[in-house]
């Protein structure tokens, strides 16, 4: 979702930090790129690595609150058009040559961005943030997307944004693609552009 079908980072980066700001953390874009696929509570301990002092569980939590009440407010003023015309139309050629189509992702803002982007329809099963216990580098994202799917790894095409994806993908034994950050990565097949994986899947 994020990175691949719309572009959260900044709205990542700004709450981040402004709540990074407000506790005197230095927080920077390099901080932020290591962020990518990484859950909510384990994206703040890489942040809280430059705090001089410890915070408590509770405290984290209220931290991790904060950063998404900001977050959030930059995800209501989404809509449609921050999703590309050929993005929905690959989605949808996806559809009529047979493909069912899934997210994997950590966030556990996805229902809400699949719904103001109005991408909801476009997906045959959601695996994100609210229904896994690890995030990735582990496969447990995909896997589950693969089971709601009814499909195996092995018949299935990861496609990501962030290297730790691509890894995840193949602890998983799925076929990964790469775009963006991850086109560098150990991914299968590099896409300069999302639209590429309708030649991609023809192979
Ligand atoms: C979470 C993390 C964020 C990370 C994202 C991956 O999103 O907070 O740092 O980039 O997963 O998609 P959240 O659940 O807060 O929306």
């Amino acid at each position: 979702l994020d990175g691949v079908l719309v572009y959260t980072d900044k709205f990542h980066y700004l709450a981040w930090k402004k709540m990074a700001d407000r506790i005197g953390v230095p927080f920077d874009e390099t901080i932020n790129n290591r962020l990518r696929g990484v859950s909510r509570m384990d994206s703040l301990e890489i942040i809280l690595e430059r705090s001089t002092r410890k915070y408590t569980q509770e405290e984290k939590e209220d931290l991790a609150e904060e950063k998404n009440g900001y977050y959030k407010e930059f995800l209501k003023k989404m809509s449609p058009a921050d999703v590309r015309p050929e993005i929905r139309g690959m989605l949808k050629e996806l559809h009529k040559r047979g493909y069912q189509l899934a997210i994997g992702s950590s966030s556990k803002n996805t229902k809400f961005i699949l719904a103001q982007t109005q991408l909801t329809d476009d997906f045959d099963a959601i695996s994100d943030g609210t229904n896994i216990t690890k995030s990735k580098p582990d496969p447990e994202v995909f896997l589950k997307a693969a089971e709601y799917l009814c499909l195996f790894p092995n018949e299935c095409l990861v496609v990501e944004d962030a290297a730790s994806g691509i890894e995840a993908a193949k602890a998983g034994g799925f076929c990964s693609a790469g775009i963006g950050d991850a086109n560098s990565a150990d991914a299968d097949y590099r896409l300069e552009k999302l639209s590429e994986i309708l030649t991609v899947v023809n192979q």
